[in-house]
């Protein structure tokens, strides 16, 4: 038996998507292939709360550690990172391999990023960019882009540079109200597509000021990848099968369709949302449902508040963390370990993508009964 996938990503694929995959190839220089990419941005634009004039929207075949270190390049020395988790410290360590002056701004494992001690910093001192992750995968542990928004609006001329991998797509970011310079994320998460592609949005003001950047590179050169997204004619040969099944995707969703099938409520009661907001509301869902089971059985997800609207990691009670991931995927899950020094002391489990709420609710019962077992 295949174990479902129910790690933070990648996560499963329905059956439709991975046959638009299956579809034969296409001139990457053909008219279809631009109106391939010209077709997504709109769809783009809905996700990121990004447009012109302020924004634009973009992909880029590479992974969302591409897209960290095509925005790191095309700012400048000075950089301000806050890490409180494994992902959040790789922006610190591509802005070091870079040759950045990089200042961290360190949280514990667990805890939420240190938001007033960058605020503080950064209105002593100068500094080019700030980097900062919206859902610390490693740890569960989310913060919202308006508290970002709030907490770092005032940053002299630092660019706001946003991890959105397992938030994008599983709540509302609106880059353009947020004033977020930098937004990144890739497909595997919360967007329920197989890993590859990455997408972004960038503000203006980034693009600009990117001219003086001379470390921009080739290959993840933000001024040349986004002209040529606008274009519809990227530098090299696009991963097309990603970009279709991302286009086949964005359109599902964004008809609310694809959500009536994943959740529970009545389709009237749904019938004001577009298929984005269907999207985050079963996300939000889906993490009160892991937070509750875990709470009634005295087992709080990671940092205290809300967990990410896409992974929650818990502490097990001093279970046996491989004996129960095993039992689990004996049941037909596939859950992952903690990340780093929890990995013997917590599990996480990614609800994200397009899992359901009655499929997360077998989850839980399964979890629930393997826990009971132990
Ligand atoms: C928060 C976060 N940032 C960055 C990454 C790196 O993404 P990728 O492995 O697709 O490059 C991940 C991957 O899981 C992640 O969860």
């Amino acid at each position: 038996m295949r174990a479902e996938l129910w790690i933070p990503g990648p996560t499963e694929v329905r059956e439709d998507i991975l046959a638009a995959m299956a579809e034969p190839m296409i001139g990457h220089r053909s008219a279809e292939m631009r109106e391939l990419i010209h077709a997504l941005d709109p769809h783009l634009e809905a996700l990121f709360g990004a447009s012109a004039p302020s924004h634009r929207v973009a992909v880029h075949s590479c992974t969302a550690t591409g897209l960290m270190e095509m925005a790191l390049r095309a700012t400048g020395r000075r950089v301000l990172c806050l890490v409180n988790g494994a992902f959040s410290k790789r922006f610190a360590t591509i802005a070091e391999a870079l040759g950045k002056e990089v200042v961290r701004i360190e949280s514990a494992a667990g805890a939420r990023p240190d938001l007033a001690a960058a605020r503080q910093r950064l209105s002593n001192e100068a500094f080019d960019a700030v980097t900062v992750c919206l859902s610390e995968t490693s740890t569960g542990v989310a913060v919202s882009p308006a508290e970002i928004s709030l907490a770092l609006g005032e940053r002299g001329s630092a660019m706001l540079l946003v991890d959105a991998v397992t938030y994008l797509g599983a709540a509302p970011i609106n880059a353009s109200t947020n004033g977020l310079d930098f937004v990144l994320a890739g497909t595997q998460k919360a967007l329920a597509l197989p890993p590859g592609l990455g997408l972004y949005a960038v503000s203006a003001a980034m693009l600009s000021g990117a001219a003086a950047a001379r470390d921009r590179g080739f290959f993840l050169d933000l001024i040349r990848i986004t002209e040529a997204h606008a274009d519809g004619r990227p530098p090299m040969t696009p991963t097309i099968s990603l970009h279709r099944a991302l286009l086949r995707q964005l359109e599902d969703i964004s008809t609310g369709e694809v959500e009536l099938g994943l959740t529970d409520e009545d389709p009237a009661d749904l019938g004001g949302l577009d298929g984005w907001q269907r999207r985050y509301r079963r996300h939000a869902r889906m993490r009160d449902m892991t937070g509750g089971f875990l709470a009634a059985r005295g087992l709080a997800p990671l940092g205290g508040g809300p967990a990410s609207p896409s992974v929650t990691c818990a502490a097990v009670g001093g279970r046996d963390v491989p004996a129960l991931l095993r039992g689990m995927l004996d049941r037909g899950f596939q859950l992952a370990s903690g990340y780093g020094d929890l990995r013997d002391s917590t599990i996480r489990i990614g609800h994200m993508g397009d899992h359901g709420l009655g499929a997360l609710a077998g989850l839980l019962a399964a979890l629930g009964a393997e826990l009971d077992a132990d």
